[in-house]
């Protein structure tokens, strides 16, 4: 038998599928002893966190009343490094007001993405805001963001899969995984 070979680019896996599943899982049931008694609107941020959304949203109790909207932006364009500037992409496509909204991102870095979007959100009257994060990198934090459901602290590298991505390849890796050095470097 041949033995498993990871894709042309990926150094180590970091978070195994396994992993993230276990974490999934526990964020779920924390999530289902806080809302067992209202509504809750999942809004997935995307790209990234399309993967984690899916997964979370099926990994909550089937009693539980669940709707699902997405919003997307963008923050790095395609360097692996923060440009510190947070743009709109879409729009959700329902009202907010008076829900109980829980963001769901894939992963916080210096803040800037999930503070934009927590008071984006929050400006439009929520009756509730809290936010659900699969993975904290917390090395070169710029804002203060609060997050109310954790599910990993990563190494403090650059990671893709599961819906992160480097220049939009990786995402679908069903592992989270770092790169080698050289797929940073600038073609000659
Ligand atoms: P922040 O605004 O620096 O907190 O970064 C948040 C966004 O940057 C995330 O939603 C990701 O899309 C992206 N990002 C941050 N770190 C990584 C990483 O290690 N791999 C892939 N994307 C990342
Ligand atoms: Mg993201």
């Amino acid at each position: 038998m041949r033995t498993a070979v990871t894709p042309e680019g990926v150094a180590a896996i970091v978070f195994t599928a396994d992993e993230i599943a276990a974490a999934t899982t526990r964020l779920a049931g924390d999530i289902a002893r806080d809302y067992r008694s209202e509504p809750v609107l999942l809004v997935g941020v995307l790209k990234g966190a399309l993967f984690f959304t899916a997964d979370l949203a099926r990994a909550l109790p089937d009693t539980l009343d669940v709707s699902i909207d997405f919003l997307a932006v963008t923050s790095y364009g395609n360097r692996s490094a923060s440009s510190g500037e947070v743009r709109l992409l879409k729009d959700m496509s329902e009202s907010i007001e008076g829900k109980h909204v829980l963001i769901i991102e894939d992963i916080v870095d210096n803040g800037l993405t999930l503070s934009y979007l927590q008071d984006l959100i929050g400006r439009r009257r929520p009756a509730s805001l809290r936010s659900c994060v699969l993975l904290d990198k917390p090395y070169r934090r710029r804002v203060d963001v609060k997050i109310d459901y954790l599910g990993l602290t990563c190494p403090d590298t650059f990671i893709v899969g599961y819906g992160l991505d480097y220049q939009e390849k990786y995402r679908n890796l069903p592992y989270l995984a770092r790169l080698e050095p050289w797929v940073f470097q600038e073609p000659a």
